[in-house]
């Protein structure tokens, strides 16, 4: 079966994404598409025709080279004059571009659960029927209804947390996912979501007293929504339960010199990301950010090192500062880091930044693999 999947606005992310989950095709699971869609060959017509009985929801996205909303709007139409003839009752969702935006396709029930409304989606010869949809109303709910938020820590959108988790490969249900730098918890109820045990620290008292309630808020709203995720084991001391193999714990602790208990299958984790800034930093400015940034993360990954088993991924998003010229000027400790005893991807070497345009400090995803 072939596979489309429309990527989020850092393709190269995307990309690296998909690729380190071997092209898992559940949306909800990946922060970096936006669509998936499985080809259905020439003929979308074919296709149509055999849906089951009842009015068709029909939505096209025209992703061609040369597309237009007009030319999905006629084929759409065109599709659309057809199924009447053969007696179908058509709905078409209107285009107001050549392809239908994720917020179109969610809000007309096109995201492949229902097998009256669909979404095709044309590139040149070929059809596709959209599978899945992100749910970015959901992403969108995690984010803002979290009780305990800072807006100085710049939590970490919930999209890029499943990616930096993601970015780790394939990991059995309920292995442990560190986050050394856990701040208010995106990446720990990230984890749990996806069925991961979640482990985290942070030198803050705060941040630990933040990321515990909102931990206990995300699992309990998650166990009112599905009920089969409250657990019967006995919670491990220290650890809050919340299904069989959910479970977290959120501890204070200096990344550069804390002790984690074992075991810890990988690690994920947005680091120190410096002072924020809302306009570029001068010359002496971004020396100190590096200078301190830079020892954190040095400091944190020496630590780990001496405590993780060969082949555990460790993907940390670390800062990059906007210049003047637009580019952004990352740690470059790349070389440093093979020395501290990591395998570093070759994505990692040629930047893989993830930045809302013209922000300044910019995350730069580092995938790395202990020797
Ligand atoms: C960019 S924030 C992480 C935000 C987090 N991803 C979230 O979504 O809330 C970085 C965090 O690193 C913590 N931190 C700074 N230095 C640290 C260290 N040496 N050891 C552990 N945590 C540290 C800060 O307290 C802060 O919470």
């Amino acid at each position: 079966m072939k596979y489309l999947a429309v990527l989020g606005r850092q393709p190269e992310i995307s990309i690296a994404e998909l690729e380190a989950t071997n092209f898992c095709t559940d949306t909800s699971r990946l922060g970096g598409t936006m669509k998936l869609a499985e080809e259905i060959g020439s003929s979308p017509l074919e296709f149509l025709k055999n849906l089951p009985e009842g009015k068709i929801t029909l939505g096209v996205s025209d992703y061609s080279k040369n597309a237009s909303q007009r030319t999905a709007v006629n084929e759409a139409l065109k599709l659309k004059k057809i199924l009447v003839r053969h007696g179908r009752s058509v709905r078409v969702v209107e285009n107001k571009d050549a392809t239908l935006s994720t917020a179109t396709s969610l809000h007309n029930g096109l995201s492949g659960k229902n097998p009256r409304k669909v979404e095709l989606i044309k590139v040149e010869n070929e059809w596709f029927r959209v599978i899945g949809v992100q749910d970015i109303e959901a992403y969108a709910r995690r984010d803002q209804a979290r009780p305990a938020r800072d807006a100085k820590v710049g939590m970490l959108p919930p999209k890029l947390a499943q990616i930096l988790i993601n970015l780790c490969g394939p990991l059995p249900k309920g292995a442990t996912i560190l986050d050394p730098f856990c701040g208010t918890g995106v990446v720990l109820q990230e984890a749990l979501l996806m069925g991961y045990r979640a482990y985290g620290t942070d030198i803050s008292e705060r941040m630990v007293e933040y990321a515990n309630k909102n931990l206990n808020w995300f699992v309990s709203s998650l166990s009112r929504s599905r009920p089969s995720l409250r657990g019967s084991l006995e919670t491990a001391p220290r650890w809050s339960q919340c299904s069989e193999t959910n479970q977290f714990q959120v501890l204070v602790g200096d990344a550069t010199s804390f002790t984690w208990e074992q075991p810890i299958d990988a690690v994920a984790c947005e680091g120190y990301l410096g002072r924020p800034f809302s306009k570029i930093p001068t010359e002496i400015e971004l020396k100190e950010q590096k200078q301190e940034c830079g020892a954190i993360l040095r400091g944190f990954l020496k630590n780990l090192a001496l405590q993780v088993k060969s082949e555990t991924p460790v993907v940390v998003a670390a800062p990059a500062w906007l210049r003047e010229n637009g580019d952004y000027s990352r740690l470059d400790i790349i070389d440093e880091i093979e020395d501290m005893g990591y395998n570093v991807n070759n994505k990692t070497r040629e930047g893989l930044l993830y930045r809302r345009e013209g922000q300044v400090v910019a995350r730069d995803i580092l995938i790395l693999r202990k020797k």
